[in-house]
């Protein structure tokens, strides 16, 4: 009897002290937030827009459902209760309506604030006041918060998410919790229990590789996120992914460039978080985002992120472990198209991570094209194709 008692005295103290809300994330979030084509500049109409268009253009069907507001949606200063005030001008219905709307269409609603005592755009942060937002984010039906990390000097990292994370958790309404302290205290090391996601790196920008200065400001490129994911794969999973930031597709990189970036995010089981105007995308850009074979290998249930296989005259090789087959992709980061030739034979794989391992000469896979959604044949014959310029083929094996 004793014993029993004991058993449920532990199971009580671990949910009460369960940090973040389990399960809401088992496979990478999906979804649209409006800072890397918006920065500051949101409001009512086009968070509607977005909402409308997030339905009719597919994407929402495609998998896409949370539409998150970043920066810059309150007023400058908290009320005389030290309540967060949503900006009168830009929402003047308040956050609660929004909110509604979004909910109406079979959506899920996130906003954005910050660890510091300002958000990076410089409007009221969190700091001292976990409990309270949190409590008013749920009162308004938020589903996803995003946290960012300026203005934070002096304050541990692990404690102020932890910290925001438990205040959700009291505020009793499940919420997706994503950190975004840009990698600077390595939260893959101690964030599972605390969020879903977390940053990885600095913020991206819509350039495919090499460097762009905005003032002072270095942003990264595609290709520089991709380099530094690698090493860190182990640690993402189920409820609790590496995340190299919001996506660039369709806000100005080619169509190749594009293709390869949404390709490698897959690849890398990142959250899908689109970034560009969803009411003036083109249907090239469409065509990406809501390509169901490659968002597949994305959403994968085994949660196993992709790793690099091989590096040859430009091209990447990189393989993600799936439930009962896997991806494959050919990266070319060079300006020049590449022949690829792959033996599969030649290439047996084991990864340890995931424990797949892989006998081309034992078991022969099909293989699909994921872009052209074309079977080509197995893997008895040699692959033979030319990656375009910055572009990718990117396969899927099944058997
Ligand atoms: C930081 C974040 C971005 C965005 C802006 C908003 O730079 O990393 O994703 O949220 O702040 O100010």
């Amino acid at each position: 009897m004793k014993k029993l008692l004991f058993a449920f005295l532990l199971i009580y103290a671990g949910n009460i002290y369960a940090q973040k809300f389990e399960g809401l994330a088992l496979t990478p979030p999906m979804g649209w937030n409006s800072w890397n084509t918006f920065a500051v500049n949101i409001n009512e109409d086009l968070v509607m827009g977005i909402a409308d268009k997030m339905v009719s253009s597919g994407m929402k069907d495609a998998g896409y459902n949370y539409l998150v507001l970043d920066d810059a949606w309150m007023a400058k200063e908290r009320d005389n209760q030290g309540n967060l005030v949503t900006d009168p001008k830009k929402f003047p219905h308040g956050i609660k309506a929004v909110a509604d709307y979004v909910h109406a269409k079979g959506l899920k609603f996130g906003l954005y604030n910050c660890a510091g005592t300002k958000t990076c755009a410089g409007y009221p942060g969190t700091r001292g006041y976990e409990y309270q937002d949190a409590r008013q984010y749920a009162a308004w039906g938020v589903d996803y918060l995003k946290f960012d990390w300026c203005n934070t000097e002096g304050i541990n990292a692990k404690e102020a998410y932890t910290t925001m994370s438990k205040a959700i958790k009291a505020a009793g309404r499940p919420m997706i919790f994503s950190l975004c302290e840009w990698g600077s205290n390595k939260p893959w090391e101690w964030a599972a229990p605390v969020g879903q996601l977390w940053r990885t790196t600095s913020d991206i920008t819509n350039l495919f590789s090499g460097v762009k200065k905005i003032n002072n400001w270095e942003p990264f490129s595609v290709m520089r996120i991709i380099e530094l994911q690698n090493a860190i794969r182990k640690y993402a999973g189920p409820d609790h992914w590496n995340d190299p930031d919001m996506l660039e597709v369709g806000n100005g990189m080619t169509r190749n460039e594009d293709r390869a970036h949404f390709s490698m995010w897959c690849m890398l089981a990142a959250p899908l978080i689109a970034g560009n105007d969803l009411r003036k995308m083109t249907p090239q850009t469409t065509e990406i985002l809501t390509n169901k074979e490659v968002i597949a290998v994305d959403q994968d249930s085994l949660g196993v992120e992709g790793y690099k296989y091989a590096e040859k005259d430009s091209v990447e090789t990189w393989i993600k472990p799936l439930k009962g087959g896997l991806a494959i992709c050919f990266l070319n980061r060079s300006l020049k198209p590449q022949a690829i030739e792959f033996k599969w034979a030649d290439n047996p794989l084991h990864d340890d991570l995931s424990g797949m391992t892989v006998n081309f000469n034992t078991t022969a896979y099909k293989v699909r094209d994921v872009w052209t959604k074309k079977d080509i044949g197995k893997t008895t014959k040699t692959f033979k194709q030319e990656v375009p310029a910055h572009d990718v083929v990117m396969l899927r094996l099944y058997k």
